[in-house]
């Protein structure tokens, strides 16, 4: 086989084969097939898409690329949960404990976070003492003990994925529905899960700017994921604005702490009812999405589910009294109100402006390597469709610096403040097979 001749054939909108893509992606991992065609690859995917067939098989050939994760040892349907990229998106934080408390085993491989997005695993080690290295017999044995445990993502996870993104975000090829189908998919079914839960997020800021497409690539994964074995369901989320009110890494296990004592924000709160219901479904811990939802309300209000979160902290090492007494990590030198300058009704917030200006203070990363500030970051005190009047604070900004001159402006330009209420839209759309 030559590359050639399959960079050609996809040229010209035919079909490739599962030998043939299984050699493309086996050539790229070990660098036998350089850069240059795979760029050329990229872009003839680009523009002739590929079938479900063919995204299936890629999205295999790339999740074979490395280690695939045995989770068999642990009881019952493990589902897992993704997001396509949101902006303090507190749910993986609630999500855990909460369908762990009901019964449904969650084994969580999580990342940091690069650039506008948090990761997981950052905002877990605002915790003092909370320990995301566990081996991989601890991992399990915690998980069929408590129903839930979040680790750090193998560093051999899906290196087709890595490569292949790496070379997408310089060759404008990054939002193609065939290509992003098959790298969430591919380190979804090496991280080991049964079933997998989508959140599909829409708007500024988003991947897929526009609905339909995001309903597409839901479609496309959701299929996939059947065709892997895997039972998929997919949610479509509105990303006009952050979700909740905290952006940055202590806030939100803040955020998510408030959440599981039943007062938090309340479109974070029904994002993780909707999601939650979902993977119980899924976990076949409840016949009905009304019927699981019925499950995670009542773990909530009886506070089983804050309960699950803190046999989670202590069973990974972190200090259990921050559950009681969440300003122990609130430990930002500075809190500066941000006053609107106009008076009306919040209609926009854009929400990956708003990571960025988060990630200015010190809570997210410029590049891998960066270190982060746990205690900064934003809370917001309007969202959209609240009334303001001039002088009324905006939001806080959590800072060990004063000098935020810059992070001010970025927010003032990314905050829209208009003559008519809108209404603020969750969920668009929910995807099934
Ligand atoms: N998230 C991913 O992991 N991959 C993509 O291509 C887009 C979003
Ligand atoms: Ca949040």
């Amino acid at each position: 086989m030559r590359m050639v001749d399959l960079i050609e054939k996809k040229r010209d909108g035919k079909v490739l084969s599962k030998e043939e893509l299984d050699f493309i992606i086996g050539g790229y991992t070990d660098g036998s097939i350089p850069d240059y065609q795979m760029s050329a690859l990229l872009m003839a995917i680009f523009y002739q898409d590929m079938t479900d067939e063919e995204i299936s098989h890629l999205t295999l050939a790339m999740a074979n690329s490395g280690d695939i994760i045995d989770l068999s040892s642990i009881d019952g349907i493990k589902v897992d949960k993704h997001s396509t990229g949101g902006v303090g998106d507190t749910t993986t934080l609630v999500l855990a404990p909460l369908v762990a408390s009901v019964g449904v085993p969650v084994a969580k491989m999580s990342g940091r976070g690069l650039g506008f997005t948090g990761g997981t695993l950052d905002k877990f080690e605002s915790i003092p003492g909370f320990k995301i290295e566990l081996s991989d017999q601890e991992f399990i044995d915690i998980v069929n003990k408590s129903k839930v445990a979040v680790i750090g993502q193998s560093g051999n996870l899906a290196p087709a994925d890595k490569k292949l993104y790496a070379l997408r975000d310089v060759t404008a090829t990054v939002d193609s529905i065939p290509l992003i189908a098959s790298s969430i998919m591919s380190k979804k079914i090496a991280a080991g899960a049964d079933a997998i839960v989508l959140d599909v997020t829409t708007g500024d800021g988003a991947f897929m700017k526009d609905i339909e497409d995001a309903k597409r690539l839901a479609k496309t994964m959701v299929r996939i994921g059947k065709l892997a074995g895997r039972q998929t369901m997919a949610v479509i989320s509105d990303m006009s604005e952050p979700l909740g009110e905290a952006i940055g890494n202590s806030l939100e296990i803040v955020e998510a702490i408030d959440t599981l004592k039943g007062n938090g924000p309340a479109d974070l709160t029904e994002m993780c009812y909707v999601l939650g219901s979902q993977m119980v479904v899924l976990a076949k811990k409840a016949e009905t999405l009304e019927e699981a939802r019925g499950m995670l309300e009542e773990a909530l209000h009886s506070g089983k589910a804050l309960e699950k979160f803190r046999e989670m902290v202590k069973d990974q090492g972190g200090d259990t009294s921050v559950i009681d007494q969440t300003e122990k990590i609130l430990t930002a030198k500075y809190e500066i109100e941000l006053p609107a300058k106009t008076s009306g009704y919040v209609t926009k917030l854009v929400a990956n402006e708003i990571g960025i200006a988060a990630m200015l203070l010190g809570a997210g990363r410029k590049t891998k390597e960066d270190d982060i500030d746990h205690a900064v970051g934003i809370k917001l005190h309007k969202k959209i469709g609240d009334k303001v009047a001039v002088g009324e604070s905006l939001l806080t900004i959590y800072s060990n610096s004063k000098e935020i001159d810059a992070v001010e402006k970025l927010l003032y330009q990314n905050i829209f403040i208009g003559d008519t209420p809108k209404e603020p839209i969750l969920i668009h759309d929910i995807i099934t097979e």
